[in-house]
């Protein structure tokens, strides 16, 4: 085939298109039928590898149940989830930064005082404290936000992933700031951990050489009447891992020293500006 007629070809599926009544419908299939043409254009692609990417996608379709999505999983070890994230919160300058929600946000944690600790359950690791203010973008502090708090256990592994092995509200909880919008959580040095690899996204980072480890991470969703929702993390400075996040998730924003306090508990300070509706 010559270029003309692939680009013949292009030029004749789009017009297909041409009335289309939705127009973001439009923009998006007509975007993405330019990039696949050209994508396959660009690498030569031939009949076998295609198929190969047929099946797959297929392989990640079947391995979605209820509590499994392997397209996302895909998403975010291609950093395209970490792109969406970044276009949809569109913060202001000044604003925390946002990163990916990650697969194991369980709404409906408990509700804790200002210096509790999430952590539950026994644990080896080592306590800490995450603090800050949350404020608007002029500094004025936010009465009445929540910081709806979940991460990890020593072990490894979420709450949600051990229903057997932790407690269900182990390393959960969320905050509710006072007229000072100071937070102040308790809860253990978060530690790496492997995202799920034993399906076809896995298989992918393995033929390539890549890891699955996260950084150690909190992860908090911010929200406050009047304010943009905000989804992101805390990174431990020190965790390993932090420049290969297997899904894009790091900012170095976000990145934050933990050390010992003036009551020599090991405190890292995060201050959180939202952004008005
Ligand atoms: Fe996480």
């Amino acid at each position: 085939m010559t270029e003309k007629a692939q680009a013949e070809l292009l030029e004749d599926v789009l017009s297909r298109y041409e009335d289309s009544p939705n127009p973001r419908l439009k923009e998006i299939t007509e975007a993405a039928i330019r990039h696949l043409h050209a994508f396959v254009e660009e690498v030569g692609l031939q009949r076998d590898e295609w198929f190969a990417g047929i099946q797959f996608l297929t392989a990640v379709g079947q391995k979605c149940d209820d509590t499994r999505q392997e397209f996302i999983l895909l998403s975010d070890t291609l950093g395209v989830s970490s792109l969406v994230e970044m276009i949809t919160h569109g913060g202001t300058e000044g604003s925390t930064e946002n990163t990916v929600l990650g697969p194991f946000y369980v709404p409906n944690s408990p509700h804790r005082a200002m210096g509790e600790s999430m952590l539950v359950d026994p644990d080896d690791g080592d306590r800490v404290v995450i603090r800050g203010v949350i404020t608007d973008t002029q500094g004025n502090p936010i009465e009445g936000a929540t910081l709806d708090c979940w991460q990890n256990a020593t072990a490894g592994f979420y709450a949600v992933q051990q229903p057997d092995g932790q407690s269900a509200e182990n390393l959960r909880g969320i905050y509710t700031t006072g007229p000072d919008g100071r937070y102040e959580i308790r809860t253990v040095r978060p530690v790496p951990y492997p995202i799920p690899s034993d399906g076809p996204a896995g298989d992918l980072l393995k033929a390539h050489g890549r890891g699955w480890m996260r950084p150690g991470h909190t992860h908090m969703w911010v929200r406050a009447d009047g304010y943009k929702d905000l989804i992101t993390h805390v990174f431990d400075e020190e965790t390993a891992y932090l420049r290969e996040d297997a899904v894009f998730g790091v900012r170095d924003s976000l990145v934050r020293k933990f050390m010992p306090d003036e009551d020599g508990e090991l405190a890292a300070t995060f201050d959180i500006v939202l952004d008005r509706v």
